[in-house]
């Protein structure tokens, strides 16, 4: 067990693009369990699109010289509480540090299933894989041979909801994504059956040419100039799938889309937005879902694991800047040595 315990603060609020220096990453002793709480050490860490927003001064946003939130998964190392046994693996949301002392009721235990990896609980069976699954069944209600537009497709949200849809049924699947490497990725390994690089040229354009036929439903990860484009190409009774908007995370002055307003009611377009943390019911059907394809392998986890949590900014921000393909996870060194021995394969 390590002696001393580490936490990141933010420090100052970024204009623009946020670095490093906007972070720090201070050093304590290992706090002790009060009676009734248990301390965590961390072992896995999501970082997320989400915690660049609550960078800015908003409300509910990260205080300055304060320990950050995030979904961390992590194992319990000294309890003083009947209710938390030391060595349980739990899940909770004192993320950005090493260790956390956690009540009964700040922590989710995991049910576990044979050959399901634990990171899988911060990707495809966590609320990067509840969301895609809530915009595809409850927001978009797919049905089956529908064509598909997915913005920021190579990213968490974007490989899920590609590998759903097609257990789902989809018809053709179309994806945008920052590189032509990337491009390369999402029809040679995830399925998707043309994507492009959205700095190739106008969206619009682009989109026309990968689907030339248009498309029913657009799930939107971006914002901006791929949303203006996905109105045009969407047939009668399209849908839009609001889930985010990264494109203006780090430009808040960004002009909005501008596109056809006759065109939301001459093709009777819904466009609708959710939040995944008011769908946390589903949650169990996701596991029915896509445990079965997990251990059948039909269904792949997309992830890019970085190993060490001195590493954990750098993972965040690389993630802003697209670095990443498929859900951005941060693993302790600690688990990269339990890897090893078996204990992140479902037990
Ligand atoms: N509604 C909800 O409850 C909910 C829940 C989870 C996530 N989200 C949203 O879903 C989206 C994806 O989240 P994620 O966790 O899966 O992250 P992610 O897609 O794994 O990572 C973010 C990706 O965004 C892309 N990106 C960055 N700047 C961009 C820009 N200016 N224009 C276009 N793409 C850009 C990058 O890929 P490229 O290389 O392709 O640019 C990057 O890999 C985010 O907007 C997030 O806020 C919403």
């Amino acid at each position: 067990m390590n002696e001393t315990a580490l936490t990141v603060h933010q420090t100052a609020r970024p204009h623009g693009f946020p670095t490093a220096e906007h972070f720090a990453f201070v050093e304590s002793t290992l706090p002790d369990p009060a009676p009734g709480r248990a301390l965590v050490e961390n072992l896995l860490w999501s970082v997320d699109p989400y915690h660049r927003e609550m960078m800015d001064d908003v409300p509910g946003g990260f205080a300055l010289g304060a320990p950050l939130e995030g979904r961390t998964i992590g194992r319990v190392i000294a309890s003083r509480t009947p209710q938390l046994a030391e060595g349980e693996i739990v899940f909770h949301r004192q993320g950005w540090r090493t260790h956390a002392v956690v009540t009964p009721e700040e922590i989710r235990r995991l049910p576990r299933f044979d050959g399901v990896p634990l990171t899988a609980y911060l990707g495809i069976l966590g609320g990067t894989g509840l969301t895609a699954y809530v915009g595809l069944t409850r927001i978009a209600r797919l049905q089956a041979g529908e064509d598909l537009f997915v913005s920021a497709a190579a990213g968490g949200v974007g490989t899920a909801t590609a590998r759903f849809a097609r257990l789902l049924g989809a018809g053709r699947l179309v994806g945008s994504a920052g590189s032509a490497a990337k491009a390369d990725h999402l029809t040679r390994k995830v399925g998707y059956d043309a994507a492009f690089d959205y700095h190739d040229g106008p969206t619009a354009d682009l989109l026309a040419k990968a689907a030339p036929d248009g498309i029913d439903v657009f799930v939107d990860n971006v914002g901006g100039e791929q949303l203006a484009a996905a109105v045009g190409a969407l047939r009668e009774f399209g849908r839009i799938i609001r889930i985010g908007t990264i494109s203006q995370y780090n430009t808040a002055d960004a002009p909005p889309p501008r596109f056809n307003y006759a065109d939301i009611v001459e093709k009777s377009i819904r466009m609708e937005g959710f939040l995944v943390s008011n769908y946390r019911d589903l949650q169990d059907e996701l596991y029915e879902f896509a445990i079965p394809h997990l251990q059948n392998g039909r269904l792949t986890p997309d992830e890019t694991v970085v190993d060490g949590f001195e590493h954990i900014v750098h993972a965040f921000l690389g993630m802003l800047r697209g670095e990443n393909t498929g859900k951005v996870i941060v693993r302790a060194t600690a688990q990269v040595a339990s890897d090893n021995t078996g204990i992140s394969s479902g037990q």
